[in-house]
């Protein structure tokens, strides 16, 4: 009798453990705190990140407890920032948020991609188009149209017009500039769709303000439809020469904090 009610306890609590640890959703959270000055090296960022790409040491340091990444003057793409990515837990709905600031002697030139984002499904990126209904990516870039100075949305999903990243139409702030110096908090929201609805939704805010918050339909394969990377791509373009520096420029991160919301 003590024999079988110790085994059901411990029946019972395995089951418990079980069901705790496979509720568990992905959490992180980095400040960059902790890290002394100097350059922020590839084993620093998988330490913190887990199984990030695309690290370069050569643009990445802490300076005051953020993380700050140089532009290279003259390039673009690759060449001038980071494009890294961090696998993370399939999901069908996450959040983050992260601060960000242009160093105050930054050179707009015509823009690029900035911050982290997040990739669904093949992720596509690079002016391809998802048209197999396989993959999409939030992001978000700074854009200099001569006028004004502003975030946009820059996003793929299936049926964008275009064949690179659509912008929605939409700017932060709607008018007037954003400035060197300033601190811009971000928060991004994304949840998947399922089959062919367009019951998925995408939402970026910046300083509490809405940038783009609606309904997309990112993917039509559900075997693509979940959440898969955090994507930190920082640098200039576009493709063409316009949107090269002749300068190098520095970006400012703090705070980054990522949440899984649902499996
Ligand atoms: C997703 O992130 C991992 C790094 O953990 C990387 O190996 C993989 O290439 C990323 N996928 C894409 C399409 O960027
Ligand atoms: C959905 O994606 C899976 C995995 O890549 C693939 O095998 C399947 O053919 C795709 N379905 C459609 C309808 O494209
Ligand atoms: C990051 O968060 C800390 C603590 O919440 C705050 O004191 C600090 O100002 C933030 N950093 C930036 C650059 O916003």
């Amino acid at each position: 009798m003590k024999l079988f009610t110790t085994t059901a306890v411990t029946v019972v609590l395995s089951l418990i453990l079980i069901d705790f640890v496979s509720t568990q959703l992905y959490q992180k959270s980095i400040n960059w705190d902790n890290r002394a000055q100097g350059q922020y090296t590839d084993a620093m960022a998988k330490a913190d990140f887990g199984s990030v790409s695309g690290w370069k040491n050569d643009r990445a340091s802490i300076s005051d407890g953020k993380l700050r990444i140089t532009l290279r003057k003259n390039a673009l793409g690759g060449e001038s920032g980071i494009i890294s990515n961090t696998r993370i837990p399939d999901g069908s709905a996450y959040e983050l948020d992260f601060d960000v600031r242009f160093h105050s002697q930054f050179d707009w030139s015509r823009g690029g991609k900035v911050g982290f984002g997040f990739g669904i499904g093949n992720r596509n990126t690079g002016c391809n188009p998802p048209k197999d209904g396989a993959g999409g990516t939030l992001r978000l870039m700074w854009y200099n149209d001569n006028k004004r100075v502003y975030f946009i949305p820059y996003v793929y999903y299936y049926g964008m017009p275009g064949q690179c990243g659509d912008k929605f139409g939409k700017s932060y702030p709607s008018t007037g500039s954003i400035e060197k110096g300033k601190l811009y908090r971000v928060h991004m929201y994304v949840k998947s769709n399922t089959g062919n609805n367009a019951n998925g939704h995408v939402q970026i805010k910046i300083n509490g303000e809405v940038l783009i918050d609606q309904s997309i339909r990112w993917t039509t394969n559900d075997s693509k439809r979940l959440i898969n990377n955090l994507s930190f791509h920082t640098f200039r373009g576009g493709s063409e020469d316009h949107w090269k520096s002749n300068v190098d420029s520095m970006i400012y991160y703090d705070n980054l904090s990522v949440r899984q919301i649902s499996k």
